[in-house]
């Protein structure tokens, strides 16, 4: 086996920097707010990796089933020898599409990237050990930021599957698109895995599951201020919420704050009050509608190709061409 090249272009310190930024600003805003991308720490990527087993939360089980169906009809029309992959996470799904595209395809290098270097540098040496032809190349980074720096050569997918898109607002979607159309060449493609719209007796379960492993995702937010920043949350004082959003068609989770309290940013120099019933926005996961994707992908200078979904249109793999 070719033991995986791992690219480190976010340290340590890079990430504390920039928890700091985030956290001055969504912490002295008003409704306070935090951005979703600080919830994997170690720990963080490992509770995700639970939400992505558990019984009301039914993207995973149904993008992976999907892929399962169509893996290789995406691998023979998209020909890629690169796969990179962005916010990769623990890559499980990946390995179906790995496995098309180096059987069907003429894959020869999989980019694996994401901003958890515990779970990165996991996936990347189990893949390479799964898949001794391929090169594994995984990239540390954040995917807002250094799309650019990614390694090039060869026909490309970039692939941003398990519903991530939906973890951005509309404007934060748009200049993503946008810069994935920039590092692209034309007829290159991208290949989405989205969340549909669906019935909130559905999703709303999904981010508030019985067992409380997504509270305890949510609260790990607070636990990465603690550590990162030496913050003072009692995360237990702070109460999970999924809200469903029907006007922007989004869940929003939210932590409540079931005390009045004072929290203290010792590395800010900051102190934040938070009222009893105080609520903090800490991520959107925003449900898609086909014609809107395809109009937002038009919008950032895509052909939506193909569209893939499950019987019970809970969830899309979407095949897109830069223009
Ligand atoms: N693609 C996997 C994991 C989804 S969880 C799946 O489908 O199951 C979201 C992943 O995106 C996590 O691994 C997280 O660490 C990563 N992530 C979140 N924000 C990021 C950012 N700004 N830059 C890079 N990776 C990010
Ligand atoms: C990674 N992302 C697509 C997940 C989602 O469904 O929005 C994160 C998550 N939040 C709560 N549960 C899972």
């Amino acid at each position: 086996m070719t033991q995986p090249v791992v690219e480190v272009h976010l340290t340590d310190a890079d990430l504390t920097a920039a928890l700091r930024a985030d956290a001055r600003r969504g912490l002295t805003d008003s409704p306070k707010w935090l951005p979703p991308k600080w919830f994997y720490d170690a720990r963080g990527s490992e509770l995700f990796e639970q939400i992505t087993a558990l019984p009301e939360y039914y993207p995973t089980r149904t993008e992976r089933a999907l892929l399962d169906s169509v893996a290789g009809a995406i691998a023979r029309t998209a020909q890629a020898e690169v796969l990179v992959e962005l916010g990769s996470g623990s890559a499980a799904k990946t390995r179906i599409l790995l496995n098309a595209l180096t059987t069907e395809g003429p894959l020869k290098t999989y980019v694996p990237q994401d901003v958890s270097s515990s779970a990165l540098r996991a996936s990347a040496a189990e893949v390479a050990a799964e898949f001794p032809g391929l090169a594994v190349h995984g990239v540390v980074s954040d995917f807002t930021d250094t799309l650019a720096t990614l390694p090039r050569g060869g026909r490309r997918m970039i692939a941003f599957l398990g519903g991530t898109l939906g973890n951005m607002v509309p404007a934060e979607r748009a200049e993503f698109l946008g810069g994935i159309h920039d590092v692209l060449e034309p007829g290159e493609q991208l290949l989405l895995g989205v969340g549909l719209v669906v019935d909130p007796a559905i999703v709303v379960p999904a981010y508030d599951d019985a067992a409380g492993v997504t509270a305890e995702f949510n609260r790990n937010v607070l636990r990465v201020l603690n550590s990162r920043l030496r913050a003072d949350f009692e995360p237990e004082a702070f109460r999970h919420i999924a809200h469903w959003d029907p006007d922007n068609e989004w869940i929003e989770m939210r932590l409540e704050s079931t005390v009045d309290t004072t929290v203290t940013v010792a590395d800010l120099g900051l102190t934040v009050r938070f009222a009893r019933g105080e609520q903090m926005r800490t991520e959107i996961s925003a449900k898609f509608r086909l014609e809107g994707l395809g109009e937002e992908l038009r919008g950032a200078g895509f052909v939506l190709e193909h569209a893939w979904t499950d019987p019970d249109d809970r969830f899309a793999l979407v095949l897109a061409a830069r223009v």
